[in-house]
């Protein structure tokens, strides 16, 4: 597995990352012993980046990834979670179905982007993670996306406030790089302007489907050093299950518009004999800006299927007959 680093912070992340959602019951249930396999799976086949967040199984997914990793060597591994969320318990104390997670563990989420919510969130995580330290620390899904009309509100928060206690924490060495970890560039770019971020994990927005990150943000990123992490590449799966699979696009069914506009892609792939999902999978790491793309995996059949379709070689006239379909943007220096 190829290694990047994240400009800033100089930190090494290789270039497939686990996302860590699935272990935490996202759409159904998962027995933990599986879930300890899987991340068990992804070590043995060289993964060594792996993402969660409080928000994934409602705190179930740090606690399967942190008992996962408990016994491999900390130095090797890279960790990233996000804070935005804080864990109140439910009195009821039995598993919870909602927010896509299902028999998700018995807590309410919060959203809290001031200064306490996200030290406090921080430190619930290094208890369920088992970890003295988070690598990458993410402020999960500010923006209109999530909180509509209260998002200038939650935003202004958010930067006047939890941004301290992030940076406060990278100065002081419990996290080595921070940023956000959410669903829509666009924020990221608002960011930018009000704080020292080293990278970004857009997800469902770097894709072969949804791209408009490559119209002026990536070029703002390079120039910035600011690095980004690319999430959900398969924009929830319809870019890794086809037109005909049964797949979801950002958590939903697949609109009959968004088919269609796979099957475009499917018959580029179809006259250059590449599979549609390594096709999905290396896009964004064609740009320098990216340094990892993670994948919601939860057999290790699909792990090691990504990881041969992250290194199938691709020609270049296969990307330049997506650029003249109109499927992705024209390539930096093209
Ligand atoms: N706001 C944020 O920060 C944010 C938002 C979204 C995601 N993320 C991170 O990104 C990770 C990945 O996102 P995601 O899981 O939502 O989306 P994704 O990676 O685009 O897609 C995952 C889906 O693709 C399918 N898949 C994966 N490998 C496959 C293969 N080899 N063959 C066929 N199908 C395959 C899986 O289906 P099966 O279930 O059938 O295996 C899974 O449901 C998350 O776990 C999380 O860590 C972060």
């Amino acid at each position: 597995m190829r290694t990047r680093t994240i400009d800033i912070s100089g930190t090494p992340i290789c270039e497939l990352g686990f996302g860590a959602a699935g272990i935490g019951n996202l759409y159904r249930p998962m027995e933990s012993a599986m879930a300890l396999d899987v991340v068990a799976d992804a070590w043995r086949q060289g993964v060594r980046y792996f993402d969660t967040a409080p928000h994934y199984g409602a705190g179930l997914s740090e606690r399967r990834l942190g008992l996962a990793l408990q016994e491999l060597p900390r130095e090797a591994q890279l960790l990233s979670t996000k804070v935005g969320r804080v864990l109140e318990p439910l009195p009821s104390n039995v598993p919870v179905d909602g927010e896509g997670f299902v028999q998700a563990a018995p807590f309410a989420r919060r959203y809290d982007y001031s200064y306490d919510g996200v030290m406090r969130s921080f430190e619930d995580s290094l208890q369920r993670l088992g970890v003295g330290r988070i690598d990458i620390l993410l402020m999960h899904d500010i923006g209109r996306l999530t909180h509509g009309d209260q998002h200038e509100l939650q935003f202004r928060t958010a930067m006047d406030s939890g941004y301290r206690a992030m940076a406060e924490l990278r100065e002081q060495g419990l996290v080595k790089a921070i940023g956000l970890g959410v669903n829509e560039w666009q924020v990221c770019d608002e960011a930018m302007n009000h704080g020292d971020f080293d990278c970004f994990m857009v997800a469902n927005c770097f894709t072969l489907l949804e791209n408009s990150i490559t119209d002026t943000f990536t070029e703002r990123c390079r120039h910035e050093r600011v690095s980004l992490i690319v999430a959900a590449p398969f924009n929830s799966g319809v870019l890794a299950k086809g037109s005909v699979g049964a797949g979801h696009y950002f958590y939903g069914d697949v609109p009959a518009e968004v088919i269609e506009r796979v099957k475009v892609l499917e018959a580029v792939c179809g006259q250059y004999d590449i599979p549609l999902a390594a096709a999905a999978i290396q896009y964004p790491l064609r740009y320098d800006c990216v340094k990892s793309v993670v994948i919601g995996m939860t057999k290790g059949v699909r792990i090691r299927q990504n990881i041969d379709w992250y290194a199938l070689p691709i020609p270049s006239e296969f990307w330049q007959a997506l650029v003249d379909k109109g499927c992705i943007g024209a390539f930096p220096g093209a």
